[in-house]
């Protein structure tokens, strides 16, 4: 599902070279579930970022179900980031957006459903993370763990064959934790054939 050949990444900053990852292959195979662990500063993340090109690798091949990622132009990266959903350490929510929204964004930039079709994809989502009865709320009156299963939900919304989670659970407390684990490995089996994550 996911190939690395001799993938790495230095970022540029004022002029110096910071080397965040060295070269790197790896495969992840279709529905395996495929942890990254490393110190602060490893380059997880980046690792992360490069699997959807929210950085841009600095060489090696990226490719994702028989796509070669590194070639996709600015069209083929927005239809092939459809695949892909991510879910942030800090959640990466609108403030000025109600959880339903939040979790229609990525339905309303890929333009494919309509409004009604978009509504009761919404209504689906909230309903399995345990949300239907927040849909009109901002992100600012949740809990930490009510976000992440925005986050969550607004992952999902696309159907992606990927789900990328970076630190999704390191801002929350031991219990929320728990829950929202719980929620990722109740929906991991049950899509097992059409997820990585
Ligand atoms: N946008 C960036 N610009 C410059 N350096 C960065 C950037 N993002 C990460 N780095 C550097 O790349 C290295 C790897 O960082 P990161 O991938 O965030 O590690 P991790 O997620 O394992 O903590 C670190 O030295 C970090 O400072
Ligand atoms: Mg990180």
């Amino acid at each position: 599902m996911i190939e690395f050949q001799n993938v790495h990444k230095t970022y540029r900053v004022a002029g110096k070279d910071i080397p965040a990852l060295h070269p790197t292959s790896l495969r992840v195979e279709n529905g395996q579930v495929f942890g990254l662990i490393g110190h602060s500063g490893a380059g997880k993340s980046t690792l992360l970022r490069l699997i959807n090109r929210l950085e841009e690798p600095s060489g090696g091949q990226i490719t994702v179900d028989g796509e070669e990622v590194t070639a996709l132009d600015a069209n083929g990266l927005r239809r092939f980031r459809q695949q892909v959903g991510m879910i942030f350490q800090h959640f990466n929510l609108l403030a000025s957006k109600t959880v339903a929204d939040n979790v229609a964004l990525p339905l309303t930039l890929a333009g494919e459903l309509s409004r009604k079709d978009i509504d009761l994809r919404v209504a689906e989502l909230l309903a399995r993370v345990g949300l239907s009865d927040h849909a009109r709320k901002y992100p600012a009156q949740l809990s930490g763990g009510q976000k992440q299963r925005v986050g969550i939900a607004r992952a999902l919304a696309t159907k992606p064959k990927i789900l990328l989670c970076d630190e999704a659970t390191s801002a929350l407390d031991p219990q929320t934790t728990a829950s929202v684990l719980q929620l990722l490995a109740r929906d991991q089996p049950r899509t097992q054939a059409d997820h990585s994550c």
